[in-house]
């Protein structure tokens, strides 16, 4: 057997992961679905979640891939023969992401060239996202731009570059994010809209608030599609994995948090406490930002680092996303790289046009309320990612014992602090909670019962 490379140390580790799982996940997922889903509420069933729940189902990821030094299709079947579908499935789920992830990586190439060009007070304008995404052919052409550059770093091997420059922007991210978020801050009625974010109510509580949080808990940490398991397969096992699992949480959900911070005031400042403003979905990030931008001093300048910023988190993560389903062709059928990646560029072209035309011409096709792209998301994180993750805790619950996920941990220095955190988690918390929050999905996606 060839012999697996190695990450150097625990930061290049930590980086490399934090790397696939900070993206657009972060940046304009997350900010949406807080704001829709009651502020404050949503981000303590956010964290609460992602300490217990998050926490376990990434420490077993990381384990499986450097206990068995293999990728997740063939991690699962190498330990017991049954569960070999689980790798199958797991793969499943970023075929379906990366198509729609590249249709919102194009508004971004947009948006950037909108503030560019100076458009910057036409695109702060209440009608000026609508208008862009129902058209046909420009969201498309930014989709085919976006896809192809992807499709270009991958095919000429020339990650490591974007990596290096992308390792260099994150920080400058973070610190453009706090600046937008505090300017956002001064602005009249932006305060009412903080304590929205950070208070939670009680009564917003619903099996479809926790569903939602859940998704994105997946979604934004790269968990249940089998990305942790590869990731783990390059682990040292000198490196501590309890403490990288903790620093690459903390990162994950700083960075969203900020975004958060960053959106969600400036929506309560422009549309002046209207609630309705919070329930723009997908296009909150696009509407709300231009505004503020279009207020600030030097708005036109920081809206074009902060697109070309964005740019570059939703180009690494849409590399790794295409790299999974390139690998996964390769090792299945044993197709070379080229023809894998041809085969997954035409494939990922041919999926995402319904979801880039799902806001226009194909407006009509709809499903409880959802577009084209809207069905994707849910499909992938609100049924398929739970699936995954349910069989995950199974099979290291009950097929090969939580015990030896511990042992993996304590490889390092003897020690895993959470141990009984996980072990009861995996088996009793997880796979209960898992089946009532899918039953309930899939129940309101029939349309059994309202939720
Ligand atoms: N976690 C990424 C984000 O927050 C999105 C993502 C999902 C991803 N699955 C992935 C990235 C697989 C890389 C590989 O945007």
């Amino acid at each position: 057997m060839q012999k697996r490379s190695n990450f150097s140390n625990k930061l290049g580790f930590v980086l490399a992961a934090s790397g696939s799982a900070v993206g657009l996940g972060n940046i304009w997922r997350f900010p949406y679905l807080a704001a829709q889903y009651g502020g404050g509420t949503f981000l303590l069933i956010y964290l609460i979640l992602a300490v217990t729940f998050g926490f376990s189902l990434m420490i077993a990821e990381i384990a499986l891939g450097r206990k068995t030094g293999l990728s997740a299709i063939s991690a699962f079947k190498s330990l017991d023969k049954r569960f070999g579908f689980l790798g199958v499935l797991a793969a499943a789920v970023p075929i379906i992401i990366f198509p729609y992830y590249c249709v919102i990586g194009g508004w971004v190439i947009k948006y950037f060239s909108v503030f560019i060009t100076g458009g910057v007070k036409a695109a702060a304008e209440d009608t000026y996202f609508t208008g862009f995404i129902s058209g046909t052919f420009e969201p498309l052409g930014w989709f085919f731009l976006f896809i192809a550059l992807t499709a270009l770093v991958v095919v000429c091997g020339v990650e490591q570059g974007i990596e290096k420059v992308s390792k260099f922007m994150m920080p400058i991210l973070v610190i453009l994010t706090i600046i937008i978020a505090v300017y956002g801050l001064t602005l009249n009625g932006a305060m009412e809209g903080l304590v929205y974010y950070i208070k939670p109510h009680m009564s917003d509580v619903s099996a479809k608030t926790i569903l939602a949080a859940m998704g994105q808990l997946f979604y934004s940490m790269s968990l249940a599609m089998g990305i942790m398991v590869t990731y783990g397969s390059y682990m040292k096992k000198e490196n501590n994995l309890e403490s990288s699992v903790r620093q690459i949480e903390i990162f994950d959900t700083g960075i969203a948090f900020l975004a958060g911070m960053m959106i969600i005031p400036a929506v309560f400042a422009f549309s002046g406490g209207d609630r309705t403003a919070l329930s723009a979905g997908p296009g909150l990030m696009f509407i709300t930002l231009p505004k503020v931008f279009a207020s600030m001093k030097l708005g036109v300048f920081i809206g074009v680092i902060f697109f070309v910023l964005v740019f570059f988190a939703a180009l690494t993560s849409a590399i790794s996303l295409m790299e999974t389903i390139v690998s996964f062709f390769m090792d299945k059928l044993h197709w070379g790289r080229k023809k894998s990646a041809l085969f997954v560029f035409i494939l990922a072209l041919i999926m995402g046009v319904p979801s880039s035309l799902g806001f226009g011409p194909l407006g009509f096709i709809s499903w409880m309320g959802m577009s084209v792209l809207d069905i994707m998301d849910f499909v992938s994180n609100s049924v398929l990612m739970p699936i995954v993750a349910f069989f995950t805790c199974i099979f290291v619950g009950f097929i090969i014992k939580p015990s030896v996920i511990a042992d993996e941990v304590k490889a390092t220095d003897g020690r895993f602090r959470a141990e009984s955190l996980f072990t009861v988690m995996i088996k009793w918390v997880a796979p209960f909670f898992l089946i009532a929050i899918l039953a309930s999905s899939i129940a309101s996606a029939l349309g059994i019962f309202k939720i």
